[in-house]
Protein backbone atom coordinates (compact mmCIF):
# COMPACT_ATOMS: atom_id res chain seq x y z
CA UNK A 1 0.00 0.00 0.00
CA UNK A 2 1.16 3.55 -1.05
CA UNK A 3 0.93 6.12 1.27
CA UNK A 4 -1.60 9.30 -0.21
CA UNK A 5 0.34 12.13 1.48
CA UNK A 6 4.30 10.49 0.14
CA UNK A 7 3.01 10.34 -3.56
CA UNK A 8 1.71 14.09 -3.01
CA UNK A 9 4.97 15.12 -1.68
CA UNK A 10 6.95 13.70 -4.56
CA UNK A 11 4.95 15.55 -7.49
CA UNK A 12 5.77 18.21 -5.58
CA UNK A 13 9.04 17.47 -5.68
CA UNK A 14 9.19 16.22 -9.23
CA UNK A 15 7.87 19.72 -10.31
CA UNK A 16 10.11 21.85 -8.06
CA UNK A 17 13.22 19.91 -9.58
CA UNK A 18 11.55 20.11 -13.40
CA UNK A 19 11.35 23.88 -13.12
CA UNK A 20 14.54 24.06 -11.71
CA UNK A 21 15.81 21.85 -14.88
CA UNK A 22 13.86 24.29 -17.20
CA UNK A 23 15.22 27.43 -15.79
CA UNK A 24 18.91 26.40 -16.64
CA UNK A 25 18.37 24.53 -20.09
CA UNK A 26 20.16 26.67 -22.04
CA UNK A 27 18.71 25.11 -26.03
CA UNK A 28 15.27 23.65 -27.12
CA UNK A 29 17.52 20.61 -26.78
CA UNK A 30 17.84 19.98 -23.57
CA UNK A 31 14.13 21.76 -22.64
CA UNK A 32 13.39 18.46 -24.91
CA UNK A 33 15.50 16.25 -22.49
CA UNK A 34 13.50 17.32 -20.08
CA UNK A 35 9.63 17.18 -20.82
CA UNK A 36 10.77 13.35 -21.76
CA UNK A 37 12.33 13.06 -18.50
CA UNK A 38 9.11 14.19 -16.44
CA UNK A 39 6.81 14.16 -18.92
CA UNK A 40 6.80 11.40 -21.40
CA UNK A 41 4.97 7.97 -20.67
CA UNK A 42 7.51 6.43 -18.60
CA UNK A 43 8.90 9.62 -17.31
CA UNK A 44 9.15 10.51 -13.59
CA UNK A 45 5.81 11.40 -12.99
CA UNK A 46 3.98 8.58 -14.80
CA UNK A 47 6.42 6.28 -12.65
CA UNK A 48 5.53 7.99 -9.56
CA UNK A 49 1.80 6.92 -9.81
CA UNK A 50 1.48 3.69 -11.70
CA UNK A 51 0.17 2.31 -8.44
CA UNK A 52 -2.52 4.54 -7.84
CA UNK A 53 -5.05 2.14 -8.67
CA UNK A 54 -4.32 0.48 -4.96
CA UNK A 55 -5.72 3.71 -3.29
CA UNK A 56 -9.30 4.31 -3.10
CA UNK A 57 -11.27 6.38 -5.09
CA UNK A 58 -11.74 9.88 -3.25
CA UNK A 59 -7.96 9.75 -2.86
CA UNK A 60 -7.39 8.63 -6.56
CA UNK A 61 -8.92 11.64 -7.99
CA UNK A 62 -7.27 14.06 -5.65
CA UNK A 63 -4.19 12.92 -7.16
CA UNK A 64 -5.11 12.78 -10.58
CA UNK A 65 -5.89 16.28 -10.55
CA UNK A 66 -2.33 17.30 -8.25
CA UNK A 67 -0.79 15.81 -11.40
CA UNK A 68 -2.66 16.99 -14.16
CA UNK A 69 -2.04 20.43 -12.73
CA UNK A 70 1.48 19.61 -12.24
CA UNK A 71 2.04 18.34 -15.92
CA UNK A 72 0.63 21.73 -17.34
CA UNK A 73 2.95 23.80 -15.40
CA UNK A 74 5.81 22.15 -16.74
CA UNK A 75 4.98 22.49 -20.41
CA UNK A 76 3.93 25.87 -19.95
CA UNK A 77 7.14 26.49 -18.12
CA UNK A 78 8.71 24.60 -21.13
CA UNK A 79 7.04 26.39 -23.81
CA UNK A 80 7.72 29.96 -22.49
CA UNK A 81 11.54 29.03 -21.96
CA UNK A 82 11.73 27.31 -25.31
CA UNK A 83 10.17 30.78 -27.16
CA UNK A 84 12.02 33.10 -24.86
CA UNK A 85 15.43 31.05 -26.82
CA UNK A 86 14.47 31.29 -29.79
CA UNK A 87 13.50 35.28 -29.52
CA UNK A 88 17.17 35.62 -27.72
CA UNK A 89 18.31 33.90 -30.89
CA UNK A 90 16.47 35.89 -33.18
CA UNK A 91 17.65 39.42 -31.52
CA UNK A 92 21.33 38.35 -30.96
CA UNK A 93 22.58 40.85 -33.02
CA UNK A 94 26.49 42.21 -32.72
CA UNK A 95 25.87 46.02 -31.80
CA UNK A 96 29.83 46.75 -33.59
CA UNK A 97 28.07 46.15 -37.03
CA UNK A 98 27.30 49.65 -38.21
CA UNK A 99 23.36 50.05 -38.00
CA UNK A 100 21.32 50.16 -40.96
CA UNK A 101 19.81 53.87 -41.75
CA UNK A 102 16.11 53.77 -41.68
CA UNK A 103 14.97 55.52 -44.88
CA UNK A 104 13.58 58.84 -44.13
CA UNK A 105 10.00 59.50 -45.33
CA UNK A 106 9.03 62.93 -46.82
CA UNK A 107 5.59 64.43 -47.69
CA UNK A 108 4.30 64.33 -51.50
CA UNK A 109 5.03 67.88 -53.20
CA UNK A 110 1.48 67.96 -53.88
CA UNK A 111 0.58 67.64 -50.53
CA UNK A 112 2.85 70.28 -49.32
CA UNK A 113 1.33 72.59 -52.00
CA UNK A 114 -1.83 71.89 -49.85
CA UNK A 115 -0.77 72.83 -46.65
CA UNK A 116 0.85 76.35 -47.99
CA UNK A 117 -1.89 77.11 -49.47
CA UNK A 118 -4.29 76.33 -46.52
CA UNK A 119 -1.92 78.15 -43.91
CA UNK A 120 -2.06 81.17 -46.35
CA UNK A 121 -5.77 81.10 -46.36
CA UNK A 122 -6.15 80.30 -42.12
CA UNK A 123 -4.25 83.70 -41.66
CA UNK A 124 -7.50 85.35 -43.35
CA UNK A 125 -9.65 83.30 -40.91
CA UNK A 126 -10.45 80.70 -43.34
CA UNK A 127 -11.67 77.25 -42.22
CA UNK A 128 -10.28 74.42 -44.30
CA UNK A 129 -12.63 71.69 -45.32
CA UNK A 130 -12.20 68.71 -47.21
CA UNK A 131 -16.24 67.57 -49.13
CA UNK A 132 -17.00 64.46 -50.75
CA UNK A 133 -14.86 63.15 -53.73
CA UNK A 134 -18.05 60.61 -54.66
CA UNK A 135 -20.85 63.79 -54.99
CA UNK A 136 -24.34 63.73 -56.10
CA UNK A 137 -25.07 65.64 -59.26
CA UNK A 138 -27.20 68.08 -57.20
CA UNK A 139 -24.15 69.68 -55.09
CA UNK A 140 -21.81 69.04 -58.05
CA UNK A 141 -24.17 71.00 -61.22
CA UNK A 142 -28.02 71.50 -59.64
CA UNK A 143 -27.72 73.97 -56.63
CA UNK A 144 -25.23 75.86 -59.05
CA UNK A 145 -27.27 76.86 -61.16
CA UNK A 146 -26.78 74.71 -64.06
CA UNK A 147 -29.73 73.78 -65.64
CA UNK A 148 -31.04 70.38 -65.94
CA UNK A 149 -29.52 69.70 -69.57
CA UNK A 150 -26.62 72.43 -69.60
CA UNK A 151 -24.07 71.21 -71.62
CA UNK A 152 -21.37 72.43 -68.84
CA UNK A 153 -21.98 68.82 -67.83
CA UNK A 154 -20.42 67.20 -70.75
CA UNK A 155 -17.67 70.57 -70.56
CA UNK A 156 -16.69 69.49 -67.11
CA UNK A 157 -15.96 65.76 -68.42
CA UNK A 158 -17.82 64.44 -65.45
CA UNK A 159 -17.60 60.84 -64.42
CA UNK A 160 -20.95 59.43 -63.68
CA UNK A 161 -20.87 56.33 -61.67
CA UNK A 162 -24.38 55.37 -60.85
CA UNK A 163 -27.19 55.49 -63.50
CA UNK A 164 -29.97 54.80 -61.15
CA UNK A 165 -30.20 57.94 -59.88
CA UNK A 166 -31.82 59.77 -56.21
CA UNK A 167 -35.00 61.35 -56.65
CA UNK A 168 -33.47 64.10 -54.54
CA UNK A 169 -29.96 64.82 -55.63
CA UNK A 170 -29.48 63.60 -59.28
CA UNK A 171 -26.87 60.71 -60.39
CA UNK A 172 -23.96 59.98 -58.75
CA UNK A 173 -20.44 61.02 -59.75
CA UNK A 174 -16.77 61.77 -59.16
CA UNK A 175 -16.93 65.38 -58.02
CA UNK A 176 -15.53 67.50 -61.05
CA UNK A 177 -15.07 70.61 -58.94
CA UNK A 178 -14.59 71.62 -55.69
CA UNK A 179 -17.52 73.80 -56.28
CA UNK A 180 -19.97 71.16 -54.78
CA UNK A 181 -18.78 72.14 -51.16
CA UNK A 182 -20.35 75.70 -51.42
CA UNK A 183 -23.70 74.60 -50.83
CA UNK A 184 -22.85 72.06 -48.16
CA UNK A 185 -21.00 74.92 -46.45
CA UNK A 186 -23.67 77.06 -46.79
CA UNK A 187 -25.81 74.04 -45.04
CA UNK A 188 -23.46 73.52 -42.41
CA UNK A 189 -22.10 77.04 -41.07
CA UNK A 190 -23.63 80.12 -40.20
CA UNK A 191 -22.69 83.44 -42.06
CA UNK A 192 -20.10 84.86 -41.90
CA UNK A 193 -18.38 81.96 -43.87
CA UNK A 194 -15.03 81.43 -45.11
CA UNK A 195 -14.21 78.02 -45.90
CA UNK A 196 -11.05 77.01 -48.22
CA UNK A 197 -12.09 73.32 -49.33
CA UNK A 198 -9.04 71.68 -51.04
CA UNK A 199 -10.00 68.15 -52.33
CA UNK A 200 -9.80 65.98 -54.91
CA UNK A 201 -11.31 66.45 -58.57
CA UNK A 202 -12.05 64.53 -60.85
CA UNK A 203 -12.30 64.83 -64.73
CA UNK A 204 -12.36 62.43 -68.02
CA UNK A 205 -9.00 63.73 -69.24
CA UNK A 206 -5.61 62.78 -69.62
CA UNK A 207 -2.46 64.39 -71.18
CA UNK A 208 1.09 65.97 -70.23
CA UNK A 209 -1.06 68.90 -68.46
CA UNK A 210 -4.09 67.17 -66.87
CA UNK A 211 -4.84 63.87 -64.90
CA UNK A 212 -8.03 62.32 -64.21
CA UNK A 213 -7.34 62.90 -60.63
CA UNK A 214 -6.23 66.25 -59.42
CA UNK A 215 -6.69 68.54 -56.72
CA UNK A 216 -8.57 72.27 -56.69
CA UNK A 217 -8.82 74.61 -53.63
CA UNK A 218 -11.80 76.60 -53.01
CA UNK A 219 -12.77 79.57 -51.80
CA UNK A 220 -15.94 80.51 -50.13
CA UNK A 221 -16.66 83.62 -48.88
CA UNK A 222 -20.15 84.75 -47.48
CA UNK A 223 -21.53 87.72 -45.41
CA UNK A 224 -23.84 90.26 -45.76
CA UNK A 225 -21.43 92.89 -47.26
CA UNK A 226 -18.94 90.86 -49.78
CA UNK A 227 -18.21 92.27 -52.76
CA UNK A 228 -15.56 92.75 -55.80
CA UNK A 229 -12.87 94.22 -54.20
CA UNK A 230 -13.31 92.12 -51.22
CA UNK A 231 -12.62 89.09 -53.75
CA UNK A 232 -9.74 91.11 -55.72
CA UNK A 233 -8.27 91.83 -52.32
CA UNK A 234 -8.24 88.38 -51.41
CA UNK A 235 -6.97 86.91 -54.35
CA UNK A 236 -4.07 89.38 -54.05
CA UNK A 237 -3.36 88.36 -50.80
CA UNK A 238 -2.70 84.64 -52.04
CA UNK A 239 -0.69 85.16 -54.51
CA UNK A 240 1.47 87.53 -53.07
CA UNK A 241 2.12 85.04 -50.20
CA UNK A 242 2.32 82.00 -52.42
CA UNK A 243 3.89 83.74 -55.26
CA UNK A 244 5.85 87.17 -54.29
CA UNK A 245 5.34 90.41 -52.94
CA UNK A 246 6.18 91.90 -57.07
CA UNK A 247 3.04 89.45 -58.76
CA UNK A 248 0.66 91.31 -59.97
CA UNK A 249 -3.47 89.95 -60.33
CA UNK A 250 -5.80 90.98 -62.60
CA UNK A 251 -9.57 89.97 -63.58
CA UNK A 252 -10.85 89.37 -66.87
CA UNK A 253 -14.74 88.61 -67.38
CA UNK A 254 -16.06 85.10 -68.18
CA UNK A 255 -18.83 82.92 -67.57
CA UNK A 256 -19.65 80.23 -64.53
CA UNK A 257 -23.47 79.53 -64.61
CA UNK A 258 -23.18 79.56 -60.31
CA UNK A 259 -21.10 83.01 -60.07
CA UNK A 260 -22.33 86.43 -61.88
CA UNK A 261 -20.44 88.09 -62.20
CA UNK A 262 -17.88 85.61 -63.00
CA UNK A 263 -14.38 86.23 -63.91
CA UNK A 264 -11.15 84.50 -65.03
CA UNK A 265 -8.12 84.92 -62.93
CA UNK A 266 -4.23 86.15 -64.41
CA UNK A 267 -1.26 86.61 -62.98
CA UNK A 268 1.68 88.43 -63.82
CA UNK A 269 4.16 85.84 -65.42
CA UNK A 270 7.12 85.82 -62.96
CA UNK A 271 9.82 84.74 -66.39
CA UNK A 272 9.22 88.08 -67.64
CA UNK A 273 7.97 90.01 -65.06
CA UNK A 274 4.74 90.91 -66.56
CA UNK A 275 6.63 91.99 -69.79
CA UNK A 276 5.87 89.51 -72.60
CA UNK A 277 7.72 86.56 -73.14
CA UNK A 278 7.66 83.05 -74.92
CA UNK A 279 5.80 81.70 -72.27
CA UNK A 280 2.85 84.11 -71.63
CA UNK A 281 3.22 86.32 -74.57
CA UNK A 282 1.65 88.79 -73.51
CA UNK A 283 2.84 89.60 -69.86
CA UNK A 284 -0.31 87.52 -67.92
CA UNK A 285 -0.78 83.90 -66.65
CA UNK A 286 -4.15 82.62 -66.19
CA UNK A 287 -4.80 81.14 -63.03
CA UNK A 288 -8.39 79.85 -62.39
CA UNK A 289 -11.95 81.16 -62.52
CA UNK A 290 -13.82 83.19 -59.59
CA UNK A 291 -16.66 85.42 -59.11
CA UNK A 292 -19.34 86.35 -56.92
CA UNK A 293 -21.38 83.85 -55.51
CA UNK A 294 -25.16 83.75 -57.60
CA UNK A 295 -27.97 84.36 -55.85
CA UNK A 296 -29.52 80.85 -56.85
CA UNK A 297 -26.83 79.26 -55.08
CA UNK A 298 -27.18 81.45 -51.94
CA UNK A 299 -30.50 80.14 -52.03
CA UNK A 300 -29.77 76.63 -52.54
CA UNK A 301 -27.52 76.68 -49.50
CA UNK A 302 -30.38 77.80 -47.22
CA UNK A 303 -29.69 81.51 -47.12
CA UNK A 304 -31.57 84.70 -47.88
CA UNK A 305 -29.58 86.26 -51.12
CA UNK A 306 -31.46 89.58 -50.15
CA UNK A 307 -29.32 89.62 -47.34
CA UNK A 308 -26.34 87.29 -48.22
CA UNK A 309 -23.62 87.67 -50.30
CA UNK A 310 -20.63 86.18 -51.45
CA UNK A 311 -17.61 85.45 -53.49
CA UNK A 312 -15.51 82.37 -54.53
CA UNK A 313 -12.74 81.10 -56.70
CA UNK A 314 -11.84 77.61 -57.37
CA UNK A 315 -8.22 77.34 -58.71
CA UNK A 316 -5.66 73.84 -59.34
CA UNK A 317 -3.44 73.14 -56.51
CA UNK A 318 -1.22 71.55 -59.80
CA UNK A 319 -1.56 73.94 -62.00
CA UNK A 320 -0.40 76.65 -58.71
CA UNK A 321 2.34 74.60 -57.96
CA UNK A 322 3.64 73.96 -61.07
CA UNK A 323 3.67 77.72 -62.03
CA UNK A 324 4.99 78.89 -58.71
CA UNK A 325 8.06 75.93 -58.81
CA UNK A 326 8.88 76.56 -62.31
CA UNK A 327 10.42 72.82 -61.63
CA UNK A 328 10.49 72.06 -65.32
CA UNK A 329 8.14 68.94 -64.82
CA UNK A 330 6.58 68.42 -68.36
CA UNK A 331 4.39 65.83 -68.02
CA UNK A 332 2.40 66.54 -64.73
CA UNK A 333 1.19 62.57 -64.57
CA UNK A 334 4.84 61.85 -63.72
CA UNK A 335 3.52 63.45 -60.64
CA UNK A 336 1.02 60.40 -59.93
CA UNK A 337 3.53 57.93 -61.22
CA UNK A 338 4.32 56.95 -57.29
CA UNK A 339 7.70 56.23 -58.72
CA UNK A 340 9.44 57.31 -55.70
CA UNK A 341 13.17 57.85 -57.58
CA UNK A 342 11.55 60.41 -59.73
CA UNK A 343 9.83 61.81 -56.63
CA UNK A 344 12.92 62.13 -54.42
CA UNK A 345 14.38 65.22 -57.02
CA UNK A 346 11.62 67.44 -55.28
N1 LIG B 1 -15.39 75.47 -60.39
C1 LIG B 1 -14.74 76.23 -61.43
C2 LIG B 1 -13.87 75.30 -62.27
O1 LIG B 1 -13.64 74.19 -61.90
C3 LIG B 1 -13.91 77.35 -60.87
C4 LIG B 1 -14.66 78.39 -60.10
C5 LIG B 1 -14.84 78.27 -58.74
C6 LIG B 1 -15.19 79.48 -60.76
C7 LIG B 1 -15.52 79.25 -58.04
C8 LIG B 1 -15.85 80.46 -60.06
C9 LIG B 1 -16.01 80.35 -58.68
O2 LIG B 1 -13.38 75.70 -63.31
Amino acid sequence: MIAQQGILEEIVNLRNQALGEIMQAENTQSLEEIKIKYLGRNGLINNLIKDIKELSEPIRKQIGITVNDTKKTILNEINEAESKIKKEKETNFDPTIPGIKPVYGSTHIITEAINEIEDIFKHLGYVRRRYPEVEWDWQAFGSLNFSDNHPARDEWETFFIDKSASKKFGQMLLTPHTSSGQVREMEITKPPIRMINISKTYRRQSDASHYPMFHQFEGLFIDESASIANLKGTLEYFVHNFFSEDRKTRIRPYNFPFTEPSFEVDISCGVCNGRGCKLCKEGWLEIGGAGMVHPNVIKNGGLDPNVYKGFAFGWGVERVYLMKTNVGIDDLRTLYSNDIRYLKQF
